[in-house]
């Protein structure tokens, strides 16, 4: 059965036993902060399972996208996911244990035909602060399942919490025997052998617990079930991975056909992380330095390492996400109405990860030879630094690189160095500097170094006569005064913007420099007073496009900003023009 009839089946189930048929909330949450993706199809529904009247009723259904990347490194075995559709369906207030199970055991038997012989269940085992979940246990009795299948475990298995706190309650999950022999004796659901696969979990939630790690009873008994699609699938199909299914054989198919190096990991790396941006992109995220943008960015750029790794050509990603979009339409419309843009972000993002691994990626093989002629299993926390500071290399790919080496990377070290680094060159910089800059924090920081980007964006945007007239900075904002005869136009504006975030976003190392003043002046380096600076001074380059004397301070890559918007362009004097602008989180 393919994964759009199972999804048709159960809302349609659900709707003939009274609930109402709720469309998907967005991967990005609205109006929610706390949480970067949608992860569960409660979260979402937070207020009415603590007692909002829901606009449609107290019965409820829905299928729900979810992303969770905290396994994000374990993508690439045969079972892990970080996109995933869940189904479920919900009693706020409403029904309780009796009906939801008899409900789950009806669908599982009579619609998908599943033999109730296949199916264990687990209940909550009991604690100080919920009691042993017997009455779970009576109604999968009383709907057919016999003792000998019905199992207790304790929190760790038969409770369910999004995060630290919130709504949340016990348990009960059902799970489907795939008939190979026990692992052991003693084996039973909670063994990850592979024995029985979860199916379903339905969350008796009627606690909320607090801060202090305190539980207090809801207002109402709620019911909270979800559903995987992808492992449903995978039983009803009778295949052994979510990667075999239909939803994601085509794309593994099509991998085999074009690789040159054969490896199935990094197969569903790839199926799984494309499938995966291309939903997150659909939902409106874009790759970016922080937060969710971070998530979706390593993504990619984990999926084209893997690309490059089955010597699969880059031009082939458009083909890919075709065929993906091909494939998944019918379940997700929003792929094919937003084709192009997710071929446009995948693309730009491809384009700027290919520059900054090729030099890295190289560094790193010439390390990691060295590392293992020493016969050492650790990759050195000052090699992670060197490729970050010096090539934009993000740590965390040295992390993925190392470990699919057999080795793993110093990371406290790492850290240790960022920080010292980062506070010597602020303190360096503190001394040296003559030219009038003040204050060295964190933020004020990040502002020097967006003032020499801002300066060089407008130089291309309007012309070699830009030059800094003028710049002071704060914890909260950057002004720039610099001359240009005339008002900026909307299109300037955006121009200059986007190419500051593009620069950003390319994770360009800012290099430090000493030099003679005639030497900095020769390189056709950008000074504002060169007159007020010594015999020798301190040069800052980015990339191509920047070249400035300054006394600092300067983050060490670009990536560090944030994102940069303009706030106010306006007449400072005659002849020059004043920009004031922020960096984001
Ligand atoms: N909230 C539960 C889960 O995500 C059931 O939907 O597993």
């Amino acid at each position: 059965m393919k994964a759009i009839e199972i999804r048709k089946k159960y809302l349609n189930f659900f709707k003939n036993h009274g609930h109402a048929v709720i469309p998907s909330a967005p991967l990005i949450p609205e109006n929610d902060s706390s949480v970067l993706f949608t992860t569960a199809g409660m979260q979402p529904l937070v207020p009415y399972l603590l007692g909002e009247p829901h606009p449609q009723g107290k019965r409820l259904t829905d299928y729900q996208k979810c992303v969770r990347t905290n396994d994000i490194e374990e993508v690439g075995d045969n079972r892990h996911l970080t996109y995933f559709e869940m189904l479920g369906n919900w009693s706020l207030g409403d029904y309780f244990k009796e009906e939801s199970i008899q409900m789950s055991y009806d669908f599982l038997t009579q619609e998908l035909q599943i033999p109730a012989e296949k199916i264990s269940v687990t209940c909550f085992a009991g604690d100080e602060d919920c009691a042993r979940d017997e009455v779970t246990a009576e109604c999968w009795k009383k709907a057919g399942i016999p003792e000998e299948r019905i199992y207790y475990f304790g929190k760790d298995d038969n409770w369910w919490i999004a995060g630290e706190t919130g709504p949340c309650g016990p348990d009960t999950e059902m799970f489907y025997d795939t008939g190979k022999p026990k692992c052991s004796p003693n084996c039973n659901p909670s063994c990850g052998c592979g024995k029985y696969v979860e199916i379903w979990n339905n969350v008796f939630m009627e606690f909320y617990k607090d801060e202090n790690g305190k539980y207090t009873k809801l207002k109402q008994k709620n019911v909270d079930t979800g559903l995987g699609i992808e492992r449903m699938t995978m039983i009803l199909e009778g295949k052994e991975t979510p990667f075999e299914t239909e939803l994601f054989s085509h794309i593994m198919d099509k991998l085999v056909e074009l690789q040159k190096v054969d490896n199935i990991s990094s197969r569903r790396i790839i199926a799984e992380h494309l499938r995966s941006s291309m939903m997150i992109i659909a939902d409106g995220g874009r790759p970016s330095n922080i937060d969710r943008g971070y998530i979706l960015r390593r993504l990619i750029r984990r999926m084209i390492r893997h690309m490059n790794k089955l010597e699969i050509s880059l031009d082939e990603l458009s083909t890919l996400i075709e065929l993906n979009v091909e494939n998944l339409k019918e379940m997700y419309p929003e792929l094919e109405n937003k084709k192009e843009i997710i071929k446009n972000v995948i693309l730009e993002e491809k384009d700027k990860f290919v520059k900054t691994l090729t030099k890295g990626e190289k560094e790193f093989e010439k390390e990691i030879a060295e590392i293992r002629k020493q016969g050492k299993e650790v990759v050195d926390g000052k090699i992670v630094f060197r490729l970050y500071d010096t090539y934009g290399f993000p740590p965390e790919v040295t992390e993925e690189l190392a470990q699919e080496n057999g080795m793993k990377i110093d990371k406290e070290e790492f850290n240790k160095l960022f920080k010292e680094h980062q506070e010597k060159s602020r303190a360096g910089s503190e001394q040296k500097f003559k030219g009038g800059l003040a204050s060295t924090g964190e933020m004020e920081t990040k502002y020097h170094t967006a003032t020499h980007l801002l300066n060089a964006a407008l130089k291309q945007v309007l012309g070699q006569h830009v030059h800094q007239k003028g710049s002071n900075i704060t914890a909260e904002r950057m002004r720039f005064d610099f001359s240009h005869p005339s008002k900026m136009t909307d299109e300037e504006k955006q121009k200059t913007e986007d190419l500051v975030n593009s620069w950003i976003q390319s994770a360009i190392p800012v290099e430090h420099m000493e030099m003679k003043k005639e030497e900095a002046i020769k390189m056709g380096a950008e000074a504002m007073f060169i007159e007020k600076y010594g015999d020798i001074v301190s040069v800052y380059k980015i990339g191509d496009f920047s070249l400035e004397v300054c006394g600092g301070p300067h983050v060490h890559n670009t990536s560090e900003l944030g994102h940069f918007k303009i706030k106010k362009e306006e007449s400072s004097s005659s002849g020059v023009r004043r920009i004031k602008a922020i960096l984001e989180e």
